[in-house]
Order: structure tokens, then sequence, then C-alpha cells
């Protein structure tokens, strides 16, 4: 077989990209001369530049940098409309997009602004290019989580627009139990739950996301491979991690994607999904994470069809959906 074909081209849920990261230079230039923002880079070649990262943290400050530029619910639109066009391409057939609404709001966009702009994005995604897609709320975990649930009250009155609510941003020094009465408010509104935890966190972040916030699935969750019995739980619950290689590569977390222990955690039986996380800032979107992957771990065709059915298995849709795409 022709791998790399059947990996761009098998029908997949994309489950871990925060849309401000997919927000590209190309893009983020355009909307500052839209909006009349000025960037601290002279143009997208500078701003290219500087994307050269040792850790989470020296992605954020650029990340969010890059986020000042959207202002209105058009901006807004535009931008998960260019991931959704370029996600129906790499045949991504649902996709679960994380957004932070703590970036924006507390710059003095208004959450409608926000939920509005990605929501009709999502809208036209499934009408225009029959792609279904859905939002999650993430809560910026630097921040405290009084500021979480002030979030969460803004954003009540569109509940209809989103699914659930995760956990994002600087990860070290700010554990999931930070975050335990918004989780619960969250899931006593019949929302979903998801945290990342275990990118460069250790794996006592992983269990305290499972049973302090009770999320259903682990974005990153790499670091999990310390830990034998963490190991085992994930396994027997088929707890998914929504893994993202190529972000871990850029942002260090392993020295090279030939490093990546993607392998180990296939083999010991979890439910891993493969993921772009911030295609603009990591250098590829998720047939280049697929292709990518595959090539430095020795993945197999094999690897491919559990990859594709584990995004179905992992995803919030509903079980007669799913089993049109299992
Ligand atoms: N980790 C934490 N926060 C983030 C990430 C990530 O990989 N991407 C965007 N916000
Ligand atoms: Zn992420």
């Amino acid at each position: 077989v022709n791998l790399p074909k059947l990996l761009r081209e098998m029908p997949k849920a994309e489950l871990h990209i925060h849309i401000e990261g997919s927000l590209e230079p190309e893009l983020i230039f355009a909307l500052a001369e839209r909006n009349g923002v000025k960037l601290p880079y002279a143009n997208v070649e500078a701003l290219r530049a500087a994307y050269a990262f040792t850790n989470l943290q020296s992605f954020l400050d650029i990340y969010y940098a890059g986020a000042s530029v959207l202002l209105h619910e058009q901006d807004f639109y535009d931008m998960a409309w260019a991931y959704l066009q370029r996600a129906a391409a790499d045949h991504v057939v649902h996709t679960e997009i994380f957004f932070d609404p703590q970036t924006h709001t507390e710059r003095g966009v208004p959450m409608a602004t926000v939920i509005n702009g990605l929501h009709r994005a999502c809208a036209d995604a499934q009408t225009q290019l029959g792609v279904s897609a859905q939002l999650i709320l993430c809560f910026l975990r630097h921040l405290s989580e009084e500021a979480a649930l002030h979030t969460f009250q803004e954003a009540l009155p569109f509940k209809d627009k989103f699914i659930g609510v995760g956990l994002d941003s600087s990860e070290v020094g700010h554990p999931p139990e930070k975050f335990k009465n918004v989780f619960a408010l969250a899931h006593a509104h019949g929302l979903h739950l998801v945290a990342h935890a275990g990118e460069e966190g250790p794996p006592a972040y992983m269990w305290s996301a499972l049973d302090v916030l009770r999320v259903e699935r682990i974005d990153h969750g790499v670091q999990a491979v310390h830990d034998a019995a963490l190991m085992a739980r994930l396994a027997k619950d088929r707890t998914p991690l929504t893994v993202c290689p190529l972000s871990n590569q850029k942002l260090c977390v392993f020295p090279d994607l030939k490093d990546h222990n993607i392998g180990q955690l296939l083999d010991a039986g979890l439910c891993v999904t493969i993921n772009s996380d911030d295609p603009a800032y990591f250098g590829g979107y998720i047939n280049d994470n697929f292709v990518q992957t595959f090539e430095a771990a020795g993945l197999t065709a094999q690897h491919a069809y559990v990859l594709a059915r584990n995004s179905f298995e992992a995803s919030f849709v509903t079980e007669a959906q799913r089993q049109k795409w299992i």
C-alpha cells in the first residue's frame, strides 16, 4: 500500500485543535491591517522567524500575541472557516475545536462576538463542506478558578453553541484540581469534560484530571509512560489521549519525532489519536502529523486503521453517527 496516500485520504476526526493556533501568519497580518492593530513584527517573514520554541511557554507568548488581531465576529468566522476548509482537504469529517475565550474577553471582545463567529463557521462547515464541527470552551489555567467561573457564566447564554469545556495554557504549576469547582459546574450543565495533562506536567496531573475533574479525554497525556499504574488505568478504561506529535517535537517535549512515544502508547493498548494542536505554529495540519509520525515511528497500515477508528471512538458524537464512521 501507498501509506502516505492512505493516511491522507482516510476519513478521520480531529479532537485537539486550538482555533487560535490555526491562525496563519498571512491571516494575522491581513486582520491586523483590517483592524488597525499594530504588531511587534515587521512582516510575515519576521513573525514566522519568531516560531522557534523551546518549551510550551515560549510558544504561548507568541500565540497570545497573534490572537490580538481578532476583534470582530467576522474575524473569528474567517479564522475558523480557513481551518475548516483545510481540515476538509485532509479528509477530516468531524472536528471538536478548542477556543480560548479569555484570550479575547480580557481584551474587551464580547463573549457573543467570539462564540457567534466561530459557531457560524461550524454551521457552514456542515452545509458547505460536509464536515461536522463542534466547539469546546477552554479555560486558561494560568488564570484563577474565579476567572474561569466568571467566563463560564458569561458563556452560559450560548450553551447550545458548545459541547464541552477544556483546560489549556501553562501546565506546570497549575494542576487540574485548581479547577475542580468550575468543572463540576460544567458537568452539572450536561457538558463534556476534557483537559490538557501530561504534556509537560507529571503523571500526577493526569490522575487528578481523571479523578478530580472527571474528564472523559486527556489532551496530550504523553507523560503517562512514566507511571505503569496510570498506563493500566488508561488502557482498562479506554480513556482517549489526543496526542499531537508535531507539537511535542516543536515544543521540545521530545528531542525529535523519532523519539516520540506514540508507538509505546499504541502497543500498550491505549485509545490514542493523532491531532495537530496549533497547526499554523507547529508546521503541519493533521495529515502532516500522520505522515511524518508514521515515517519517524515506523507505524503501519494497521496502525492507520486503529488511529482513525480511535478518533471516532474518542469523539463526542452520537452512537448512531459513530457507527456510520466505524
Ligand atoms: N498546551 C497548552 N495550551 C495550549 C496548547 C498546548 O499544547 N496549545 C494552545 N494552548
Ligand atoms: Zn493543545
